[in-house]
């Protein structure tokens, strides 16, 4: 079992509200394509969902009714994004079946909550050879009224789940570097103890690099073997896919 976020920065550009790349997407089907496999599939919202749950204040919960319409404002442009992906898929023949997150997750007071017919449902679906999706989402939440869930924080439930073999984050750049995006140089194995500088490029609600790598740390204290590497990069991902390790991306070790 493999799982893979599509991360908002591989295919939007994130300080342009609505951008949409589709090239890097097609790369990532072909891979799939190629190396036939049945991944479950987890998309961020690049520009299409920060710039609006954020003008909406959605981070930091529903304090007054007005937001409610930021709610489904947010929700729309998900589900317009989601087609967008997953039709990029189906150019290219992948069969690929969208589970709406907000539908699925709940935050209650004690934690988020998957219900497990749906984990049930995530397994059958990987078995037959279609391609579940889900994506970061706004959600019910019992303290906030609604709240962020981000793609990063799928990964890891999904993982307590599924106990995946790998975890793929695909990202604009080709990993994690040590002064910021592209600067200084490229960390090839990231440890909690690792010191790097973080910029924020264009909008986002969910935390950006710094919260991906928490969750990365997460899914790779489970066992799992944790890679943030460039969507474009087909060679490392190949060679990840293979059982090798790749020529660029970082890798997540915890002890
Ligand atoms: N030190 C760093 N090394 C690498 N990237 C960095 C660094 N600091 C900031 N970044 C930025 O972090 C981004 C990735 O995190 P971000 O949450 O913005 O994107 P994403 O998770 O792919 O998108 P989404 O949240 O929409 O799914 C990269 O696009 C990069 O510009
Ligand atoms: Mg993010």
């Amino acid at each position: 079992m493999i799982l893979i976020k599509l991360g908002g920065s591989a295919f939007s550009d994130k300080s342009r509200p609505l951008s949409f790349y589709e090239e890097p997407v097609r790369n990532l089907a072909l891979l799939i394509k190629q190396h036939g496999i049945t991944p479950v599939l987890i998309h961020g919202g690049g520009s299409f969902a920060h710039p609006v749950a954020k003008a909406y204040g959605l981070d930091r919960g529903i304090r007054d009714d007005g937001q409610l319409i930021g709610v489904s404002l947010t929700s729309l442009a998900l589900s317009l994004l989601n087609e967008r992906i997953t039709s990029i898929f189906l150019k290219l023949k992948l069969p690929t079946y969208t589970i709406r997150t907000g539908a699925v997750f709940v935050r209650m007071l004690s934690g988020l909550r998957l219900s497990s017919d749906v984990v049930d449902l995530v397994r059958r679906l990987v078995e037959m050879g279609i391609i579940p999706v889900f994506y970061g989402d706004v959600i019910h939440d019992y303290k906030l009224g609604f709240s962020i869930l981000s793609g990063d924080e799928i990964m890891v439930e999904l993982a307590k789940w599924l106990k995946p073999k790998y975890a793929l984050f695909l990202m604009d750049v080709e990993g994690v570097y040590s002064k910021g995006p592209r600067m200084g140089e490229l960390i090839r194995v990231f440890k909690p103890s690792t010191q790097v500088s973080y910029s924020v490029g264009g909008v986002d609600a969910t935390g950006g690099l710094m919260s991906k790598l928490k969750h990365a740390i997460e899914l790779a204290s489970m066992g799992v073997r944790t890679y943030l590497c460039s969507i474009m990069d087909q060679e490392s991902l190949s060679l990840i896919l293979t059982g090798g390790e790749p020529g660029r991306c970082t890798r997540i070790e915890v002890r």
